[in-house]
Order: C-alpha cells, then structure tokens, then sequence
C-alpha cells in the first residue's frame, strides 16, 4: 500500500532520543520530532539545561521526557537506552552531544584531544551500539549522527585538529554501521552542518570579523539556522528516507561543494 508523503515524514507512533537534547540543534530537533509526533527523550550531561529545556517546550505546550546522559560513559549509555527501550517502538537515535577544541595541534594537550574524541566519536558509537541491540530485536530503527562540513574538509577557517578527526570519524562510523546493519533494518545516516547560531559557536562568532568571514565563505551567504539542520534530520529519520543509509548530508548553504 502506498502512503501519502506527508505520512511519510511523520514520526506518529515512534521513541526518539536525542543525545546533548538541551541545547542547540538537538533541542530544536526534539521540538520538530514531538511536532511531527514522535515521544520525544533527550538525554543531556547538563541537568540545569535538561530542566529548563523541559520548561521551555512545556511552555509551548510541548511534551517529553529528559534523562541525564553522559555520552562517554558507558554504564549512564546502557541504562538511558534501556529506559528508552522499555517505553516502547525506540526507533529513532539522535547522536547530537558535540564539543570542540579550537587549538593549534601544538599547543593542543592530549587529555583535550581525548575529550573531543571521547564525547565526538565514541559517544557516538557508544550510543548507537546500544540502541541498536534493541533496533535489531525489533528489526527496525533509523540513527542520525550529527558530524559536521568539518568531517568533509580539512577545516580552513581556524585550527580545530581534534574536531575535524572526531567528525570525519563520525562520517565514516555512519558508513560503516550503515553496511554492517542493513540486511537488519536499521538505516544510519549523518547530516554535516555549517555554522549554526548555539551555545557551542557563541564565543566563535562573537570574535571581530568571524561571522564576516564565515559568510564569505557560505554561497548562500548566510548562516544555516537549527531548525534547517533539524529538518534534515527529520527526514533522515523518517519513513520518507526509507532508501537511504550510509549517506552524510550537508546542511551548509553550498560550503562543501565548492
Ligand atoms: N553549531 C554549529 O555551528 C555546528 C555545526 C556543525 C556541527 N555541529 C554539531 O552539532 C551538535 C550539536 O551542537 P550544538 O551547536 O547544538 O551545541 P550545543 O553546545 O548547543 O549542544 C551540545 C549539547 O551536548 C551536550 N553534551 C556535551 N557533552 C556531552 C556528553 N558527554 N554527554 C551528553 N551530553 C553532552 C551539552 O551539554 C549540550 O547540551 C554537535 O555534535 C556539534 O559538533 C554544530
């Protein structure tokens, strides 16, 4: 039977959880999801942004649930996936907790370097592992990984080694995972944003002449805002992206295809 491709997009009837939920492109991503239907976790290290994030979409008369999650620890992932798992149809994994180090490789220390990699790259796999043990009982669930332009290209704004490697790793985790679960029904994709007005850019763009310089480099010449990032991750979750896995999607305004 063939459904209507509005019915396609719509997230009626599934769990998502949305890793670092509080803020930025996550939050916003949790507000499209529940608007599109879904039962909306988002799970956060950062519990004072957890509660106000949860006050906020209250507010708009939006609801949904929020655990604290640290992505880099392995006993809080097992127990949030299981919390999720056990509300039912966990279909949709969200991978958004992020962090950067804007550091030249020489005066970049290695635990910095480690912290990146750890919350970037292994929150990421972390995460997926165990919301896949449940995706693969059921035989069904789509992740979206949040990597970056960054995990394209070398960077060329600013020196960032340890998130340019965490996010390239992100983008060929997806591949990987993509290959290893599909004849199992799980899909696996990524978007790659470019600069996106958050908490995580705020300092960036409020340095002299940054945002100037960002916009010259973006063809569409202007910043990408977090509910086009959120959007794209909508349809990569959903049904209407049924066909497509492995795939990283740039939500950048042209920057990578130059
Ligand atoms: N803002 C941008 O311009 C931009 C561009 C490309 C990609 N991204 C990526 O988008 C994602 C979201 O970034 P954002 O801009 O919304 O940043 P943000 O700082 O607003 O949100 C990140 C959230 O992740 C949470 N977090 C960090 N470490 C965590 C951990 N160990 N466990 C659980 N939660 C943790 C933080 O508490 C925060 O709430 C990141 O992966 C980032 O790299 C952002």
């Amino acid at each position: 039977m063939t459904t209507k491709p509005n019915d396609r997009l719509s997230l009626d009837g599934k769990t998502a959880l949305i890793t670092g939920g509080a803020s930025g492109i996550g939050l916003e991503t949790a507000k499209v999801f529940a608007q599109a239907g879904a039962q909306v976790v988002i799970g956060d290290r950062n519990e004072a942004a957890l509660q106000k994030a949860q006050a906020q979409l209250n507010d708009q008369g939006i609801a949904l649930e929020t655990m604290f999650l640290d992505v880099t620890r392995e006993d809080s992932v097992v127990e949030v996936m299981r919390k999720v798992a056990a509300l039912g149809s966990y279909e949709i994994l969200v991978n958004s907790a992020g962090t950067g180090a804007r550091m030249e490789a020489t005066e970049l220390p290695l635990e910095r370097w480690q912290e990146v990699l750890n919350i970037n790259l292994t929150g990421t796999f972390l995460c997926s592992r165990e919301a896949a043990k449940t995706m693969l009982k059921q035989g069904k669930g789509s992740i979206v990984n949040v990597a970056s332009i960054m995990g394209l290209i070398g960077g060329g704004v600013y020196p960032n080694p340890a998130y340019q490697a965490s996010k390239g790793g992100v983008v060929n985790l997806t591949r990987s995972l993509a290959l290893d679960w599909a004849a199992r029904g799980i899909r696996i994709n990524a978007v790659a944003p470019a600069f996106v007005r958050t908490p995580l850019t705020q300092s960036l763009l409020a340095e002299d002449g940054m945002e100037e310089k960002l916009l010259a480099r973006t063809p569409l010449g202007r910043m990408v805002e977090t509910y086009e990032v959120a959007d794209a991750i909508r349809f990569l979750a959903s049904d209407a992206a049924a066909m497509i896995t492995g795939h990283t999607l740039p939500v950048d305004g042209g920057w990578v295809a130059q």
